[in-house]
C-alpha cells in the first residue's frame, strides 16, 4: 500500500533521508525510531506529500511522488490523518468543533459530521468532554481530540510524529493504547517515537534510522529482550 523507492531527500548540502527503500502493508502497524535528526519526521512529511523527493519515489495506494498532481493532494491527505507532537488544535473551540472541522474541509453534509463526531469523541473516551474549549483539557485529552481529528475521516493511514513526547508515561500509554486499536480497526499507523517504554512494550515491526538511512536488521521488542538498549541505540 505504501512504498518508499530509493527515496532521498536533501535540503542544500544536508541529506534528510537517504537511499530509503521499504513497504508499508496495508493496516500494518510500524514504528520508527531513531536519534534526533535520523529523518522520522522527513519520512512523515514525504507520505503526506508536504515535500517531495530529491530522487527515488514514495507511493501511497495509487499515488505517485512523481505523478501526483496538485489537485489530487488534497485527495490523497483526506486518506491520511496526521497526528502531531504538539496537537495543533484550535484552543478556544470546543473539542467537538475541532473534530468537526477536519469533515467540514472535505464536504461532508452536516448530519453526517454530527453523528460520525460524536462516534469517534466516544471511541477516544471523550464523548463527555464535547462541549468543553479544547484550552481546558489536559495534555493527553488535548493528544486524544487530535487523535479523534485525524480518525474522523476514516483514513488509511495515521501517521503520528512523537505523539506522546510531552506526555507522562501513563498518559503516553493511554495514547498508544488508542493507536493500537485504531490499528485493530484497519488503520495502518506509522508512529515515529522516541519513548524507550513504548518501544520495548511494542508487539509491532520497528524501522530503525540512522542519519537518514534504514538500520538493517530486527528491533522489535521481541528481538532486543535482553539487551535492549544496546540493539536500539539508546
Ligand atoms: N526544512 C529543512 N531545511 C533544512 N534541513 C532540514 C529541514 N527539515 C529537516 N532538515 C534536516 O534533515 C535532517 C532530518 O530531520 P528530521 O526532522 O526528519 O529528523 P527527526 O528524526 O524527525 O528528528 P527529531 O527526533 O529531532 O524530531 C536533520 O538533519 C534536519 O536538520
Ligand atoms: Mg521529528
Amino acid at each position: 500500500m505504501i512504498s518508499f523507492r530509493n527515496v532521498s531527500k536533501s535540503y542544500g548540502q544536508n541529506v534528510a533521508v537517504r537511499d530509503l527503500s521499504f513497504h508499508i502493508e496495508r493496516g500494518e502497524f510500524i514504528v520508527l525510531i531513531g536519534a534526533s535528526g535520523a529523518g522520522k519526521t522527513t519520512v512523515l512529511q514525504l507520505l503526506h506529500h508536504e515535500i517531495f523527493p530529491t530522487s527515488g519515489v514514495v507511493t501511497v495506494g495509487e499515488y505517485s511522488s512523481d505523478t501526483i498532481r496538485t489537485s489530487a493532494i488534497a485527495r490523497l491527505r483526506r486518506k491520511l490523518g496526521f497526528v502531531h507532537q504538539d496537537f495543533r488544535l484550535i484552543r478556544d473551540r470546543s473539542v467537538f468543533e475541532n473534530v468537526a472541522i477536519a469533515m467540514r474541509v472535505v464536504g461532508t453534509p452536516r448530519r453526517v459530521i454530527g453523528k460520525r463526531v460524536k462516534e469517534v469523541l466516544a471511541e477516544v473516551g471523550l464523548l463527555r468532554r464535547a462541549r468543553d474549549r479544547v484550552a481546558e483539557l489536559s495534555g493527553g485529552e488535548q493528544q486524544r481530540v487530535a487523535i479523534a481529528r485525524a480518525l474522523v475521516n476514516r483514513p488509511y493511514i495515521l501517521l503520528a510524529d512523537e505523539p506522546t513526547g510531552n506526555l507522562d508515561p501513563d498518559t503516553a500509554a493511554e495514547i498508544y493504547a488508542l493507536l493500537d486499536r485504531a490499528n485493530l480497526g484497519g488503520t495502518a499507523v506509522l508512529l515515529a517515537t522516541h519513548d524507550r517504554e513504548l518501544i520495548r512494550r511494542s508487539k509491532h515491526r520497528v524501522l530503525k534510522l540512522a542519519e537518514g538511512m534504514l538500520v538493517p536488521g530486527d528491533f522489535s521488542a521481541g528481538a532486543i529482550r535482553g539487551d535492549e538498549g544496546v540493539r536500539t541505540g539508546f
